[in-house]
């Protein structure tokens, strides 16, 4: 079909269903998805009618190759023009093969890792009938208290950026109409979702336009660019004015700067959240907001099904506008083939097949191997095969590592931890005891851990966050473990064995209590369905652990937020003939991150020498080569991700005192030197300044070479313009 067909089909289609193909609903409203379309209890008190529900454009949450296939056959039957619906789903790191949370996969530094993920993760979904995720989530974010970090590859707009166009490929593949394995992405949350006030979710977000446009939009621009077809809304107001009614985002930089024409559709209820938000005193004004601000899609609330009519009726609304909205719309079903096939990917045999194969279920292993980040290791690890290791703690034994998004993986086929480490060794060298729950702990519990640990060599306790405690409303103002784990931490310690704290959680923690207390950290944050295999790989150094962090952890709750790429403020501390006192500083906790961004550890080290640059003057026609020598001087293969960073020490606007730029990530043998090498360009410079002008400033600037923020060489320049 061209265009013509679909204006064609839009002429033909009364008011009341063009609406309808602007509500999305959930899936329990369509027949066919084990309801029979029985509209009662809380969906009834909603309004929606039978009726209603023949003219919906789309389903929420609906998947399963057969159920797909019964309400779309079933919704066509109904629906006058016979127009299928969408089927949209939070397919978020994996459909029932689950990847570690996306914060994890950010760890890895590793964009093939990241589009695999993405590509399994369509295979998977689109078998089972799903047409759209909502995914990938980019929103930058600063604030571990906020329970959604973990949806998000980090702190730093560069990575995200690159992140984002990493998903989106594997979600879209090139050909989204006769690909059918693929899945049309959804970019979320538009916009700065990730910096709401002290972390607490849904709240507001308040910062300067250039704020914004330098860190926290590129990322969604990154994943527009590489063709992403929908863009979600978030909950949060920018600039005093809730995301889902706000034009000057949709229309006025999404839609008319930025060119895009696919589809945006609300958050979950965030069109009539504007009432409470205190800008629209009831549904007609927040539907009529809405649409003027260029919402296509309403998710499941009723305001515009409720309303809309009567607003064009009433002249507030132009007819042109829906019919825009119902365009772009029908345009998306089309590109996805749906005019064609309606069922498109759903097949019970493919989804018998593909879903938690072995191959899959392989790849998500290896890249939970990548995703883990060993963050201490006083000669601990890697464990060895005769050891008697004691696995204590509430992750010992718990298939709850999946992470708060992954609705459709199952615990119960889930690699426990135990299991990963039986597989390794001599099951009757792997002792265990519960120790604590993850936060009540008894006398009891505490006696028993002691007593096991007394009779082995090791002990791995496996600490963390139950799934509830991030994600979605996840917020948190105390981010250290809770205290039950603490104390079994503590009270472990006097059996005095070397002790591995491996941490199954959604954020950075505050990680006081037990880095300083185990010989050796590794954070695997949801490692997903392979969890456990993956993390036994790992520490018995069948993998050598090359994660690197992409979000600080804070030394204490108090410094948040905390991230690398922070400005220098005019006292800083450490200047030698700064007074003392009047710095810019806590006078009871360092300034600094316990652990930086991009830090990571392994089972070798990296020596990092002759960093060298190809000139002191770059110029717009003359980029600089940067290069650094980097050896393994340890004893096995590893990993390094080199990183290359800068600062603008003259600019027109205060710079970050680092920003990244490029990484490489390497491969050495033990004793094997490379010489890594990047080209930094003028383009590279270029920042929104006062006026918004994405420009670079001609002056002085250095650049730096290193294993993560913190551990950097330094070498300078000069930009003549
Ligand atoms: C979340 C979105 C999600 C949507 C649909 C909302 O509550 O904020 O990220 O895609 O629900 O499930």
């Amino acid at each position: 079909m061209t265009d013509q067909p679909l204006i064609d089909l839009l002429k033909k289609l009364t008011l009341e269903e063009k609406i309808g193909q602007l509500l999305q609903l959930a899936a329990p409203f369509f027949e066919g998805t084990g309801t029979d379309g029985q509209i009662t209890g809380p969906m009834a008190s909603m309004g929606i009618t039978e009726d209603i529900v023949k003219h919906t454009g789309s389903v929420l949450g609906l998947s399963g190759a057969k159920e797909t296939i019964a309400a779309q056959q079933a919704h066509m039957k109904k629906n006058r023009l016979g127009i299928p619906l969408l089927v949209m789903a939070d397919i978020i790191h994996g459909y029932k093969t689950i990847f570690p949370v996306p914060l994890a996969i950010g760890c890895s530094w590793d964009m093939e890792a990241a589009e695999r993920s993405a590509e399994i993760a369509a295979a998977e979904a689109s078998a089972a009938g799903v047409h759209v995720t909502f995914s990938p989530m980019v929103d930058l974010v600063r604030d571990p208290r906020w329970g959604r970090v973990m949806e998000t590859t980090g702190e730093d707009a560069y990575l995200n950026g690159e992140f984002a166009r990493a998903f989106v490929r594997g979600y879209q593949g090139k050909d989204l109409k006769h690909d059918l394995t693929r899945l049309a992405a959804c970019v979320k949350h538009f916009a700065a979702y990730g910096a709401g006030e002290g972390g607490r979710d849904y709240n507001t977000v308040d910062m300067s336009e250039r704020q914004m446009r330098e860190y926290y939009l590129p990322a969604y621009q990154a994943a527009l660019d590489e063709g992403a077809e929908l863009v979600m809304t978030a909950f949060n107001t920018v600039d005093g004015i809730p995301a889902a009614g706000n034009k000057r985002l949709m229309r006025d930089l999404l839609r008319q700067e930025w060119g895009f024409q696919g589809v945006v559709i609300s958050d979950w209820g965030a069109v009539k959240e504007m009432i409470p938000h205190g800008v629209a005193a009831d549904e007609a004004e927040a539907a009529c907001k809405a649409m003027l601000a260029g919402v296509d899609i309403e998710m499941m609330t009723t305001c515009y099904e409720n309303h809309l009519k009567e607003l064009v009726e009433s002249g507030e609304i132009e007819e042109a506008l829906i019919d825009e909205a119902v365009l772009r719309i029908l345009q998306l079903k089309q590109k996805l083939g749906l005019f064609d096939r309606p069922f498109r990917g759903a097949d019970p045999d493919r989804e018998r097949d593909i879903v938690m194969s072995a191959e899959h279920r392989q790849a998500a292993r290896e890249i939970a191997t990548k995703s883990c980040v060993l963050l201490k290791n006083d000669s601990v690890l890697p464990l060895n095969r005769e050891q008697k290791v004691a696995v204590i703690g509430p992750f010992a034994q718990n298939g709850d590592i999946l992470g708060p998004w992954s609705w459709l993986g199952s615990k119960d086929e889930t690699v426990q931890l135990i299991d990963g480490l039986k597989s390794k060794t001599d099951a009757s060298r792997i002792l265990t005891a519960e120790g604590s729950g993850i936060e009540t702990v008894t006398e009891e519990q505490l006696e028993e851990a002691l007593r096991t640990a007394r009779h082995a060599d090791v002990i791995v306790l496996a600490l963390g966050e139950h799934s509830d405690m991030s994600g979605e409303a996840g917020s948190r103002a105390d981010i250290r473990l809770p205290q039950a784990q603490l104390k079994l931490t503590a009270r472990l310690k006097a059996a005095g064995k070397p002790m591995v704290a491996v941490l199954f959680n959604g954020r950075p923690l505050d990680l006081h209590g037990i880095y300083d207390v185990a010989d050796a950290v590794l954070e695997a944050w949801y490692p997903g369905t392979e969890g456990g295999a993956a993390v036994a790989d790992l520490l018995y150094g069948d993998r050598n652990p090359s994660g690197r962090l992409t979000m600080s952890f804070p030394f204490a709750v108090g410094q948040v937020p905390v991230y690398y790429n922070h400005f220098n403020t005019g006292r800083p501390q450490g200047v030698p003939d700064a007074q003392v006192r009047y710095v810019s500083q806590y006078l009871d906790i360092p300034n600094e991150p316990l652990y930086p961004f991009g830090y990571g550890l392994g089972y070798t080290t990296f020596g990092y020498s002759n960093p060298a640059i190809s000139s002191g003057v770059m110029t717009v026609d003359q980029p600089l080569t940067v290069t650094v020598h980097v050896t393994n001087t340890g004893s096995v293969a590893g990993e390094e991700v080199v990183q290359l960073y800068v600062r603008d020490l003259s600019g027109e606007v205060v710079r970050p005192v680092k920003e990244l730029k490029d990484f490489r990530k390497i491969k050495l043998q033990p004793g094997e030197t490379q010489e890594v090498s990047f080209q930094l360009t003028e383009e590279q410079l270029r920042y929104h300044h006062a006026d918004l002008a994405f420009a670079s400033d001609a002056g002085k600037f250095s650049v730096f070479v290193g294993a993560n923020s913190r551990d950097v060489q330094e070498l300078e320049f000069r930009l003549d313009k």
